[in-house]
């Protein structure tokens, strides 16, 4: 059988080749721990997996979720709310927010919505892995944007040549940063709203990551003035409450990108379970405190592996956000070529930079989302098996 000439440009999804590794290698009988996907361990508040509970019991929450085509409307309210509570943002539940299937359905939608066939979509590089596909599926071209650590890991937004910009159709871009872990600032955020109106390029800005932060500013794209008039914001509940299997997120900002994404989805899927809507309802209103106590979690993890990595030479200054954490390889190795040393040794899972764009080559990225018990056995592997490593 045939397949789509658009699917040759599209190579395996990072973490799926991940996953068969780590299956592969459990079933040779080896220890594996992953510190590879971004996937928190750690359980979903009971209250939320209570309201799941009671509203998965009501047969009106069986039928189709299609009443409102934006998603529930009690459930765009309470990302409103939060919103408004978390970052200062004003957002109008009925034209500026859309219920999603997580941020990941959110970028591919923002395209199909957003961008023609034939167009320039800028993406920082190193970038999440789902951008560029889904800027491929829709036949247009991905322009890739450098990301480098002695400008903080945020673009250089004047050096991006006038030309491409001035045909570009988007910009897909987010901070807290995956896979660097940088933040943006308020500053940057301005840049970028003035960039995006001068060029009349649309910003996906994805911001999963939005609440995990370590002592800087929690930042929203639309609190920048002008914001809503160049863009929309991802957002996800995987991140903050731990519900990165129960697919709920939302785009926030610009009502005619919000619309043009409803409508894709109207088109696609019959939305989201109304059960797991009233659960993530549960989950803004009354879960502040639980976000936070992750947020110390993730706060001490990141500690203790730091300090793992001082013992073993590294030297550097990770960045404020994300439960990630970007680390240079040491010299001599390429990032495949380390991580594969990393799984060898230590049977210790990690994300190769370079599967993040040709800028994500010289580093690797570790994720913190892993029980405590199994980490500090990642870590004492390390230091029991690797010797001390020198860097460029
Ligand atoms: C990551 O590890 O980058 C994400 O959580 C995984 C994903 O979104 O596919």
């Amino acid at each position: 059988m045939h397949t789509a000439e658009r699917l040759k440009k599209v190579p395996p999804y990072l973490f799926m080749t991940l996953r068969n590794k780590i299956n592969e290698a459990k079933k040779r009988g080896v220890d594996v721990i992953s510190l590879a996907i971004g996937d928190p361990v750690d359980p979903t508040p009971e209250r939320v997996v209570a309201a799941l509970a009671k509203a998965a019991a009501d047969p009106e929450n069986h039928r189709y979720p299609t009443d409102e085509e934006w998603g529930m409307m009690a459930f765009r309210e309470a990302v409103a709310r939060w919103y408004g509570r978390r970052y200062g943002v004003g957002l109008d539940p009925a034209r500026e927010i859309v219920a999603l299937i997580g941020s990941k359905e959110g970028c591919h939608h923002f395209a199909l919505g957003v961008v023609n066939a034939g167009d320039t979509v800028l993406v920082t590089d190193p970038g999440y892995p789902g951008y560029k596909p889904s800027i491929w599926f829709v036949g247009a071209e991905p322009y890739p944007v450098p990301i480098r650590a002695e400008n903080g890991f945020l673009p250089s937004l004047s050096d991006i040549p006038s030309e491409v910009a001035r045909k570009a159709a988007a910009f897909y871009l987010n901070y807290p940063n995956n896979p660097t872990g940088a933040v943006a600032t308020r500053g940057f955020l301005d840049e970028l709203v003035a960039f995006a109106k001068s060029y009349d390029i649309a910003i996906c800005y994805d911001n999963p990551y939005s609440e995990v932060v370590f002592g800087v500013e929690r930042l929203s794209f639309l609190s920048a003035a002008g914001a809503k008039e160049v863009g929309v914001e991802l957002n996800s509940l995987s991140k903050p409450f731990n519900m990165t299997g129960w697919r709920i997120g939302m785009a926030c900002g610009n009502p005619d990108i919000v619309g043009a994404i409803a409508k894709v989805k109207s088109n696609t899927d019959s939305g989201i379970f109304n059960a797991i809507q009233y659960a993530g309802i549960e989950a803004l209103d009354n879960c502040d405190d639980f976000t936070e106590k992750m947020v110390e979690i993730y706060r001490m993890r990141r500690e203790k592996v730091l300090s793992t990595l001082r013992e073993l030479g590294w030297r550097y200054e990770a960045p404020k956000g994300t439960f990630y954490l970007w680390a240079p390889v040491p010299k001599g190795y390429t990032s495949a070529e380390f991580c594969e040393y990393l799984f060898e040794k230590c049977a210790v899972v990690s994300a190769p930079g370079s599967a993040y764009g040709v800028n994500g080559e010289g580093y690797i990225r570790l994720s913190l989302t892993v029980e405590e018990k199994r980490l500090e056995e990642a870590l004492q592997r390390m230091r029991e098996r690797l010797p001390k490593f020198e860097f460029a």
